[in-house]
C-alpha cells in the first residue's frame, strides 16, 4: 500500500469525522479508471497488458538483441503480433477490448475538445479502427458524417454496421477506401519509420481529388508534457513497448514532421490532447 499510495494510485485520508486520528486509503482519480461501474474504465486495458502474451516478449529482450527478428514479440512467439491476433481468438478479443476502453476515453475528450477537425467533413475511413468504438461516437455526434471502420478482415468480421458507419476489411498497406478525411488512432506507432510512409502514402492517395482532405492522427508525441514528469516517463514507457511489441517507437514533432513530408504531404497542425496524446491534422 505504500507504494501504491507514493505512486498516486491510492492516498491516505482521514476516514472518521470524530477521530481525527483515524486514516485510511482513498481512490484517486487514476484508481477511479479501473472501478468495473466507470463507463470511462481502462481496466480491459490494463489487464491485456499484464496477460502473458504481452508481458513474454520482456524476457527475450537480451535473445532478440543477438538475432535478426523485427521485434523481441517475434522471439517470443514466433511471429507479429498481428498474425498472432489473426490465429488466437483469445488474444484477437482482448486486444480489440484493451484498444476499445481506450478509445471511449480518448472519445469522450475528442469530441467535446476538438469537433472542429471533423466539420464540414462528408465521410471519413477510421483505419485500423478496431471495432469501432472511435467510429461509432464520431458518426453518432456528426449523423451527417459517412463513416467506415477499416481493419483486418478477422477484426472486422461479422460487425453489424448502422446508417452511417460500415465496416470494410482489407489491408492498408495495399488500399484504403476513399475518402474526405482518414482517422489513424494508435496506428503509426505501431510501425516503423519505412512502414509508416508506405501507410501514410496510402492515405494520401484515398484523399486524392477531395477539396479540404486530411489526416487526423490521434498519438502520442514525445515531449508534449515535458512539464509533466510522470506523463513524459509514460511516453517513454511505450516507447519501450512498442519497441517489445510491433515494429513502431513513438516519436517526438521533429519525426513526425519528417514522416509527413517523406510521405508528400505539404503541411501538419499539431495539438496536444488529454495529457499523453495529441490531435495531429495533416494535409496534402
Ligand atoms: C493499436 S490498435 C488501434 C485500434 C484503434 N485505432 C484504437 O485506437 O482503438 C492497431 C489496429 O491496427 C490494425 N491493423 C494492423 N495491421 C493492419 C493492416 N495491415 N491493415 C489494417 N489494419 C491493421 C489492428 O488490427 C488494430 O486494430
Amino acid at each position: 500500500m505504500r507504494l501504491l499510495v507514493h505512486s498516486g494510485f491510492f492516498a491516505q485520508a482521514k476516514i472518521s469525522e470524530d477521530d481525527d486520528q483515524e486514516e485510511g486509503y482513498v481512490l484517486t482519480s487514476a484508481s477511479q479508471l479501473l472501478l468495473k461501474d466507470n463507463p470511462l474504465s481502462v481496466t480491459p486495458f490494463l489487464m491485456a497488458m499484464l496477460d502473458p502474451i504481452l508481458t513474454r516478449p520482456w524476457d527475450y529482450v537480451s535473445t532478440w538483441f543477438l538475432n535478426d527478428d523485427p521485434t523481441p514479440f517475434n522471439t517470443a512467439h514466433g511471429r507479429t503480433l498481428w498474425e498472432y491476433a489473426g490465429h488466437e481468438p483469445k488474444l484477437n478479443d482482448f486486444f480489440n477490448e484493451a484498444m476499445a476502453s481506450d478509445a471511449r476515453l480518448v472519445m469522450h475528450v475528442l469530441i467535446n475538445e476538438c469537433e472542429g477537425a471533423f466539420e464540414g467533413l462528408k465521410s471519413l475511413v477510421d483505419v485500423g479502427g478496431g471495432t469501432g468504438t472511435v467510429a461509432k461516437a464520431i458518426a453518432k455526434a456528426f449523423p451527417q458524417l459517412d463513416c467506415i471502420v477499416f481493419d483486418l478482415p478477422h477484426v472486422v468480421a461479422d460487425l453489424q454496421g448502422t446508417d452511417n458507419l460500415k465496416y470494410v476489411g482489407g489491408n492498408m498497406f495495399e488500399e484504403i477506401p476513399p475518402s474526405d478525411a482518414i482517422l489513424l488512432k494508435w496506428i503509426l506507432h505501431d510501425w516503423s519509420d519505412e512502414e509508416c510512409v508506405k501507410i501514410l502514402k496510402q492515405c494520401k492517395e484515398a484523399i486524392k481529388g477531395r477539396g479540404g482532405g486530411k489526416l487526423i492522427i490521434i498519438d502520442m508525441v514525445i515531449g508534449s508534457c515535458k512539464k509533466d514528469e510522470d506523463a513524459m516517463e509514460t511516453q517513454l514507457l511505450f516507447d519501450m513497448l512498442m519497441m517489445a511489441l510491433v515494429t513502431g517507437q513513438e516519436r517526438n514533432e521533429k519525426e513526425w514532421a519528417k514522416l509527413f513530408f517523406d510521405a508528400g504531404f505539404s503541411d501538419y497542425k499539431l495539438k496536444p490532447m488529454l495529457g499523453l496524446r495529441s490531435i495531429i491534422e495533416v494535409y496534402p
